[in-house]
């Protein structure tokens, strides 16, 4: 792993969330986290984060990130925590554990 050096600059976010919105064809093996909501799942993400006032996080979509069967999932970083973030709910709680508490919505957390 990557290690950050004395001479780095600061973090830009504090959180650096990316969210899966990948969509494959039909019938796919692999499936994908756009069929199974992620798109949703992702904008009501962004918007709590902003009504909640959070500073300096980042919720942007990206492509696949290899883990689909595991999915919708989303990677948070710079701490390298993987969250299967399937509903709302799932939202409301990884934002109040891992965003707001500091913490980890172990629940949630891919191993
Ligand atoms: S489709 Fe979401 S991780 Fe591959």
């Amino acid at each position: 792993m990557g290690e950050r050096l004395a001479g780095d600059p600061a973090l830009y976010f504090e959180t650096h969330i990316f969210f899966c919105g990948n969509r494959r064809p039909e019938g796919h093996p692999r499936g994908d986290c756009a069929s199974k909501g992620s798109e949703k799942i992702r904008d009501y993400m962004k918007v709590r984060v902003k009504e909640l006032g959070l500073q300096n996080i980042r919720v942007n979509q990206a492509g696949c990130l290899d883990r689909c069967e595991l999915g919708p999932c989303a990677v948070f970083y710079p701490e390298g925590i993987w969250y299967r973030l399937d509903s709302f709910e799932a939202v409301d709680k990884v934002i109040e554990q891992h965003l707001q508490r500091h913490g980890r919505a172990e629940e949630l957390m891919l191993p």
